[in-house]
């Protein structure tokens, strides 16, 4: 079975002594190698203040702390993501308000948000769903009109661009997860992505119990409510070995993508996304809408290949208690997606068996 999502590590003999070397070097909390990590991560997206942490959740908690998001408060964000993305905003006691999708891209629409804005939002949650940019000049404008802070959860969207800049570089707080099946594993880890320096030291002594790294235990006095969210110099040095070859990991998964918008654009029956213009997706998975979608997708399996549509829309888990969402496109819209295999493991025959099994079915 070509499968939908898969790890990828580094070769054995790559990764091995890399990791012997940190795993043996007396040190193996956080130090020198997540210093590196970091700096080689911002040399990556192109940013100045990155910070590492143990999870892409993480990264979003201290994302809404940082936003100053509170018990009370609500945060607009999408039901079409994974749900650490919502159950991070509930981590704060504040509300999770789903606001509608666009129905071209499955991605959060502005014109939804702002409708839902109420003088106890306090910020707007993002997700670049499935590598594909949202709509970032609509956000960018609500974060000015409103003085609202958009946080981006980017878990999806390593190397995606928007006007030829990297994801990670448009809005004051950006996350990722370098989770298992990410476009990058650390085997588990995350980053965020800041604009200013100040929001840059906050958020290291977060991520460490409150407590400020540069001075003594006995010298420091914990104000703030931190968390153990630190990454270790373990997942840090396989993020720096990642790092070396990281346009191999990530690029493939663009040219997939590329590749089945050609082929599927005009097939009766499947509807490619419409991308935003100036965005440049990363296609963690290959997302389309299609009739028929249940026996598409027992078609696709007897084939060999595994299609999915993956999530489940965040609104009808219970803990969100959005009885009253009306959401009219994420209902069309969840109807008919789903994702196909689209990363760095098809071979050029996987690919075609791919298109060729799509066809057969909609013929
Ligand atoms: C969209 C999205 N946001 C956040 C996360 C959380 O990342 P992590 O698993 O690294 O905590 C994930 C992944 O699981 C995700 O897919």
């Amino acid at each position: 079975m070509i499968p939908l999502v898969k790890t990828g590590l580094p070769p054995k003999e790559i990764l091995l002594p890399a990791l012997e070397e940190v795993l043996y070097s007396g040190y193996i909390a956080q130090g020198k190698v997540v210093d590196a990590f970091e700096e080689k991560f911002c040399q990556y997206i192109g940013n100045n203040y990155s910070v590492s942490v143990n999870s892409g959740t993480s990264a979003l908690h201290i994302a809404l702390i940082l936003a100053g998001v509170k018990a009370g408060d609500e945060v607009i964000s999408t039901p079409i993501t994974a749900e650490p993305t919502n159950t991070s905003i509930l981590q704060t006691g504040a509300k999770v308000i789903f606001a509608d999708v666009d129905y071209r891209t499955g991605n959060l629409d502005p014109k939804d948000v702002i409708k839902k804005i109420t003088s106890k939002t306090k910020a707007i949650m993002i997700v670049h769903y499935a590598g594909m940019p949202v709509d970032i000049d609509a956000f960018q404008k609500i974060e000015e009109d409103y003085g609202i802070p958009v946080i981006e959860d980017a878990a999806h969207a390593l190397g995606a661009k928007y006007r030829n800049k990297k994801i990670g570089n448009h809005f004051k707080y950006s996350t990722f997860s370098f989770q298992a099946i990410k476009h990058m594993t650390t085997i588990d880890g995350g980053m965020l992505c800041l604009r200013n320096e100040e929001d840059y030291e906050k958020a290291k002594i977060i991520r460490w119990f409150g407590l400020d790294k540069k001075k003594t235990r006995k010298e420091n006095n914990i104000t703030t409510q931190g968390y153990k969210y630190h990454m270790n110099n373990v997942n840090a040095q396989i993020g720096l070995v990642q790092l070396n070859r990281i346009e191999k990991l990530v690029h493939p998964y663009i040219e997939n993508g590329k590749f089945f918008d050609e082929k599927f654009k005009d097939i009766d029956g499947v509807k490619t996304i419409e991308y935003y213009e100036n965005s440049e997706p990363s296609y963690w998975l290959y997302t389309m809408k299609v009739e028929n979608r249940e026996e598409f997708i027992e078609s696709m399996a007897a084939e060999g290949i595994m299609v999915s549509d993956l999530h489940k829309r965040n609104d009808l888990h219970s803990i969100f208690n959005s009885k009253s969402s009306n959401l009219k496109h994420t209902d069309s819209f969840t109807k008919k997606m789903v994702h196909i295999p689209c990363g760095w493991w098809l071979e050029v025959n996987d690919r075609t068996k791919i298109v060729e099994a799509v066809k057969r079915f909609y013929s």
